[in-house]
């Protein structure tokens, strides 16, 4: 009789040759800029094509009924691990899949999975983890649609949430999980970090640490989950300092270009399972033409933040030094000796190229300094090539009560700048001629 495993085996299609699947060069270990060219598609798989071809495609044809069954196995999550072949656009296709691939380099994640935006990553999380009169505990401050989401929507169906200041010591951190525990089954605990719009620092590894004090470290416990947008992939990995889920607005330093929405999550292979059966039922997937512009930007990557990153320093120094700046919030900017400085050396690897401007005055000064400038551009969002500037008490977070702004360091003469990939002369020439307005 045939063994059927071996008849399973051949009928696998073989969607990339292993060479492509190779972190290493002989016993060189490969960089991930370096990987992004080429990791996970084979070229001859499709017609010598030296890129991956977007595939605009509903659906995937089946060798055999066979090989349906098991890759609706994988699916379906009856097998965990996800689908060992190409099913249904819905559930995966060739650009996300290598893009997956390829993302998961950076943090070194065992898996990851794109999405069709930053929230539709976090809400697909937070779906699959939370039943009713479950706790979450997050740091505070979280992007505003994060905390409506949290706050508004989960509240609707009976989840409750604690949260902790941002920059909390370990003992804080466990009194409110401790709070949680005594009010529900504590389902999640969410970071932000460096927070939006403070730049207020979590500390992961103490976060790690209370999580364990509080709830053991056995079992199952609930996952920390961090949101890495604003330093990741190439600043920080928070894997690596405890987190068991990091959720990404690709959107931002990813996408790099202003010109594509896009979230991912990455982990363990353990904890991305639930996130991915609740994907694959809720169709929260990027599209393939998402998917193939991020394989792009993401060749560029490292090149791009690297840029970014000493353009911010250059443009920072000048801020605070200028005679119409109170303060510049810059992550490279922290007291050494400060409990945000000790955390910053065990987390990051860099100090980004998102900051806050406090100019003197108020808001008819910010919104001078906004009106007068001329490269960088007025809008809200951050990470692209281009630099942009915005006002956050008036703009993305005019909703927030006057109470919580001023608790959050929100204040009305602060600008909130990402800075690009400009020649960085020009972009001191441009902050010169906006403050000399002011
Ligand atoms: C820190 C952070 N997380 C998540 C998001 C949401 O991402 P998206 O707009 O891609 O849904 C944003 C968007 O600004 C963000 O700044």
């Amino acid at each position: 009789m045939a063994d059927p495993t071996e008849n399973t085996m051949t009928s696998v299609p073989r969607k990339r040759a292993p060479a492509h699947q190779s972190t290493t060069l002989g016993n060189h270990k490969l960089h991930p800029s370096t990987m992004m060219m080429g990791y996970g598609f084979d070229p001859a798989l499709s017609e010598g094509s030296l890129k991956p071809p977007i595939f605009l495609t509903s659906t995937f044809v089946f060798e055999s009924a066979a090989d349906g069954k098991r890759f609706f196995e994988g699916i379906t999550g009856v097998r965990p691990g996800g689908a060992e072949g190409l099913v249904y656009s819905r559930f995966n296709g060739p650009d996300q899949e290598i893009l997956e691939d390829r993302l998961a380099l950076w943090e070194e994640a065992e898996d990851a999975l794109v999405f069709s935006s930053g929230m539709s990553a976090i809400a697909t999380v937070f779906f699959a983890l939370v039943r009713p009169g479950d706790v979450i505990v997050h740091s505070a401050p979280l992007y505003a649609a994060t905390e409506t989401l949290i706050g508004r929507i989960l509240g609707r169906m009976g989840v409750t949430f604690l949260d902790f200041p941002a920059g909390a010591t370990r003992e804080e951190i466990e009194a409110v999980i401790a709070r949680a525990k005594a009010q529900g089954r504590v389902a999640a605990i969410y970071l932000e970090s460096p927070a939006n719009p403070t730049n207020a620092l979590v500390d992961v590894e103490a976060v790690r640490d209370a999580r364990a004090a509080v709830l053991g470290d056995a079992g199952d416990l609930p996952p920390i989950i961090i949101d890495n947008t604003f330093l990741g992939p190439l600043w920080a990995q928070p894997l690596r300092n405890g987190a068991d889920l990091v959720v990404y607005s690709l959107t931002k330093y990813v996408g790099g270009h202003s010109d594509l929405v896009a979230g991912a999550v990455l982990g363990s292979k353990a904890a991305i399972n639930p996130v991915r059966m609740t994907r694959n039922t809720i169709g929260t997937i990027t599209d393939p033409h998402t998917a193939w512009m991020l394989l792009r930007s993401l060749e560029t990557l490292e090149l791009r933040m690297e840029r970014a990153g000493s353009n911010a320093k250059v443009v920072c120094d000048f801020l605070s030094e200028h005679p119409k700046v109170e303060r510049v919030g810059y992550l490279g900017f922290l007291d050494p000796g400060s409990r945000q400085h000790d955390i910053f050396t065990r987390h990051c690897a860099g100090a980004g190229s998102t900051f806050s401007v406090l100019v003197k005055g108020g808001e008819a000064e910010a919104f001078q300094l906004l009106d007068h400038l001329k490269l960088v551009k007025l809008a809200v969002s951050l990470g692209g090539t281009e630099s942009l500037a915005s006002h956050p008490a008036a703009m993305t977070h005019l909703s927030v009560a006057p109470a919580r702004k001023a608790e959050l360091g929100i204040t009305d003469n602060l600008v909130r700048v990402s800075i690009g990939v400009e020649h960085p002369d020009d972009l001191i020439a441009d902050f010169a001629q906006a403050l000399a307005a002011v």
